[in-house]
């Protein structure tokens, strides 16, 4: 049986999803009884009464405790904060940021985000660095997809081998200069699984950002992973992030993830500058005809829903799988996606 100690350190792991923070941190967690017999009973104080995301934090809290040795039932009885609790939660709503290791100097952060997985996030991530540098710009990739990291391998960046000097940890430099880091470099092998809590990988992503040698950048560009994860939330609230593209594919309309990222970026006050439409078509190889092959593209209204003016549409090109996976995606000469990098310049 957990003691109620261990038990609020277990509820550390339960966000509110809408605050992206957890309901210890947030003071929701009241009354809390453990009795002999197993039974776990505390009072959710909730910031509004008719909170959405009520179910789902109940469910988290609940699947967490009844998970633990000794545990017969957990009981969850919902309260409300008083107004003045409120007022001081968003009076402090936005932590303090993680300091950037003094040696580092970065002009612009840019998280790459999507709704969904295995739209082309990480790709489209690396050939906007590519493109950067091409512009003779100094960029970093920072690898947030702890437990599904691909950057590295896009790049042909063997796994461990990084070095470390008194500033910090030295990033992985790519054939043409751009610094990542990831957790794939960390580890002794590529196929080495990261099985890993949520704190462990905010810690991660944290330290990506403090402890690492990343000196002048003008872009740093952070790969998500895909929805809106406590790791995408990390990196919101703990990286000076100032803007997000968004990857997206014509079978996704503005649904529920694009809908809660949305949400989730404008409390935090973080505008989305572009979306990017990737797989959007198939040029026909002998006249450059399009083929709509997914079906007839949405990235004007999604572009629109989200709040951006700037949209793009990459073809399917087999030729992003064949260098991505032979590790040789700087080689890939020019994508369409000049009008990203001239916002990004901007
Ligand atoms: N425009 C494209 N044309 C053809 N293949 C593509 C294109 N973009 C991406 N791919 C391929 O699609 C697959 C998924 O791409 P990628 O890993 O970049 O997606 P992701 O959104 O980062 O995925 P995850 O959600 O797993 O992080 C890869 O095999 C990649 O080579
Ligand atoms: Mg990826």
């Amino acid at each position: 049986m957990p003691t109620n100690v261990e038990i609020m350190n277990l509820l550390r792991e339960v966000s509110d999803p809408e605050l992206g923070r957890n309901i210890v941190e947030l003071n929701m967690v009241r009354d809390l009884k453990v009795s002999k017999d197993g039974v776990i009973e505390f009072t959710l104080a909730l910031t509004i009464p008719g909170c959405p995301m009520k179910a789902e934090m109940e469910r988290d809290a609940r699947m967490l405790l009844m998970a633990q040795p000794g545990v017969k039932d957990v009981r969850i009885t919902f309260g409300e904060m008083t107004e003045e609790e409120r007022r001081k939660l968003f009076a402090n709503a936005s932590p303090e940021l993680p300091k950037l290791n003094q040696f580092n100097k970065v002009k612009k952060v840019i998280a790459v985000m999507s709704g969904k997985g295995g739209v082309g996030k990480s790709s489209v991530a690396a050939m906007l660095a590519t493109s950067l540098v091409a512009d003779g710009r100094k960029v970093g990739i920072l690898d947030a997809d702890i437990t599904g990291p691909s950057i590295p391998k896009l790049f042909g960046l063997p796994p461990g081998g990084l070095r470390g000097s008194e500033q910090g940890i030295l990033p992985a430099v790519t054939a043409q200069g751009i610094k990542t880091i990831s957790t794939n470099l960390l580890v002794p092998n590529e196929d080495a699984a990261v099985i890993w809590r949520g704190p462990m990988i905010a810690g991660t992503i944290k330290q990506f950002w403090t402890d690492i040698l990343w000196g002048d950048l003008d872009v740093l560009l952070v790969d998500l992973p895909p929805g809106t994860s406590d790791a995408a939330l990390t990196v919101m609230q703990s990286l000076p992030v100032n803007g997000v593209v968004l990857v997206s594919t014509p079978q996704e309309l503005a649904g529920m993830v694009v809908r809660k990222a949305v949400s989730m970026l404008k409390q935090l006050n973080i505008p989305i500058i572009a979306v990017i439409e990737n797989m959007s078509y198939y040029p026909c190889p002998d006249t450059g005809h399009p083929h709509y092959i997914f079906g007839p593209s949405h990235v004007e209204q999604l572009a629109k829903a989200v709040g951006t003016d700037l949209y793009v549409r990459l073809p399917i090109d087999p030729k992003i799988t064949e260098f991505g996976d032979a590790g040789k995606i700087e080689q890939i000469g020019s994508v369409e996606l000049k009008p990203v990098l001239e916002r990004l310049n901007a």
